[in-house]
């Protein structure tokens, strides 16, 4: 069985700017829920023990009629947790060494790293995520997916995400997502985002 992620933070840490219910229907109802199909699904098929990011590269395991159910509600929960991970209270503005200079090396400013995830996360239509992801040459990419698609399955390893679902605003602001993007600004840490930059250049090297 996938055990649950348990958030570092309690569920009202990132207020002012994300609330108390929001976390609490997202992490509670949401997350747990596609969690806990996604067992019942390993389980039938004989696979309870497979971590969830290994799940993508081999899906092929699985017989094909299970394959989108098993998809769906793995990156419901990879995806989710990466979310979750990726924010904290009192997240310093800082963005730390190496992360830092591959982003200017890539977007050529920090400023223009910001508009582009920001253009990214507003033009998604529907629900989805606005992934930063590092492709199979180590180069940092932004990347829209929708519904619970993972980049894991296009080879890509995700670092960074914004939740773009209504899920995970409706409450607190409705359909504004644009001051949603702002409020997850303001908690994403990025001393997380920095390690998982690291360990997704290692994971390329063992690859
Ligand atoms: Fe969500």
């Amino acid at each position: 069985m996938i055990q649950p992620y348990v958030l570092p933070y309690d569920l009202a840490g990132l207020e002012p700017h994300i609330s108390r219910k929001t976390m609490d229907a997202h992490y509670n109802r949401h997350y747990l829920n596609y969690l806990r199909k996604l067992n019942e699904l390993l389980v039938q098929n004989n696979t309870p023990q497979i971590p969830v990011a290994a799940i993508f590269s081999s899906i092929d395991i699985f017989p094909i009629q299970v394959r989108d159910d098993i998809l769906y509600n793995a990156g419901g929960v990879a995806n989710h947790e990466l979310y979750f991970s990726g924010m904290r209270p009192n997240a310093s503005k800082e963005i730390p060494e190496p992360l830092r200079s591959a982003l200017i090396a890539k977007f050529g400013s920090l400023e223009n790293f910001r508009n582009r995830l920001i253009e990214y996360a507003t033009i998604l239509p529907g629900s989805g995520y606005t992934f930063l992801v590092v492709n199979p040459r180590g180069d940092l990419v932004l990347m829209n997916l929708g519904n619970q698609e993972s980049p894991y399955s296009y080879g890509m390893i995700p670092i960074m995400n914004i939740d773009v679902w209504e899920h995970a605003y409706y409450l607190d602001k409705l359909n504004e997502r644009g001051k949603y993007i702002d409020d997850f600004l303001e908690v994403v840490d990025y001393n997380k985002i920095n390690e998982n930059y690291q360990n997704a250049l290692l994971e390329l090297r063992n690859r």
